[in-house]
């Protein structure tokens, strides 16, 4: 499988299919044609698989750039927790080894870019060191509307799945978290909480599942790392933290994978270190 600019990308084998007689039957002039078609489409296809994946890699890359707390390591340790926890879940829920496989490919990709709608955020705010007044931290909490705005126009799952933990991985099971129920395009509430006027917040199962699974992988690594504004925490305070969140923040029953998971989340903390 060679590209038009003569890269090499695979090697397609085929094996002989057998004659009436059980011996082989040789290759003809039709099967050669098919086959050369059939590795062209192949070829495509996987460039383009490889070219999405360049380019989305690029936008993890430019979110780094615009925010220094949102570097390749905590990007990188996030996608591989909410793997690992979803991973756990799915097998919970006897989930086909087929829909696992194709969630979990595109879920890495999507958790990877939780926070990328942050290049929309001024830099005032950005980078500011210290803690956020309360209407810089109201700014702030656009990251998730603009990170959804990125993928509005949907051409694939992945696009989708994207959209939905960009914008959702900040709400809370107790549906106290944010942006709630807004309509991504107009920002306009759907749903406006009385008490507050503000929109009302997605609760319990109303919040996706790759939303419910990032809010804790993405906690678990802020409060396990230093900041510029905090130390890291110890570990022991960092379980407690998560333990107190179930049923507050956290989904209970991820809360309770999340503790299955551990061993292989120190792992994953262990082979992403902070530079
Ligand atoms: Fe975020
Ligand atoms: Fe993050």
């Amino acid at each position: 499988m060679v590209t038009n600019n003569e890269q090499l990308l695979g090697v397609i084998q085929v094996i002989n299919a057998r004659g009436p007689k059980g011996g082989l039957r040789a290759f003809n002039q039709e099967d050669e044609l098919l086959i050369t078609h059939f590795a062209e489409h192949a070829t495509l296809a996987l460039q383009r698989a490889q070219l999405t994946r360049t380019i989305l890699l690029r936008m993890i890359k430019m979110a780094e750039i615009r925010d220094p707390k949102e570097t390749g390591p905590h990007v990188n340790r996030v996608a591989g927790y909410a793997t690992e926890i979803y991973l756990r879940y799915a097998k919970r829920k006897n989930i086909s080894e087929q829909e696992i496989k194709r969630n979990s490919d595109i879920f890495k990709m999507a958790a990877m870019l939780h926070d990328v709608g942050k290049v929309g955020i001024s830099d005032l705010i950005l980078k500011k060191p210290g803690r956020f007044t309360d209407e810089e931290y109201a700014l702030m909490k656009g990251h998730t509307l603009m990170g959804a705005k990125l993928f509005i126009n949907k051409q694939s799952e992945f696009d989708d799945m994207a959209a939905q933990v960009a914008l959702t991985h900040h709400e809370r099971w107790d549906g106290k978290g944010y942006p709630g129920h807004v309509d991504v395009h107009t920002e306009e509430a759907k749903i406006t909480d009385k008490k507050t006027g503000k929109p009302k917040g997605l609760k319990g199962e109303e919040i996706p599942l790759w939303g419910r699974i990032v809010a804790i992988a993405d906690v678990y690594d802020a409060l396990s790392s230093k900041r510029v504004y905090k130390e890291a925490w110890t570990e022991d305070d960092v379980l407690a933290e998560i333990k107190n969140s179930a049923g507050k923040s956290f989904d209970p029953e991820l809360v309770d994978i999340f503790f299955e998971a551990l061993p292989q989340l120190r792992q994953i903390s262990e082979r992403y270190p902070d530079d």
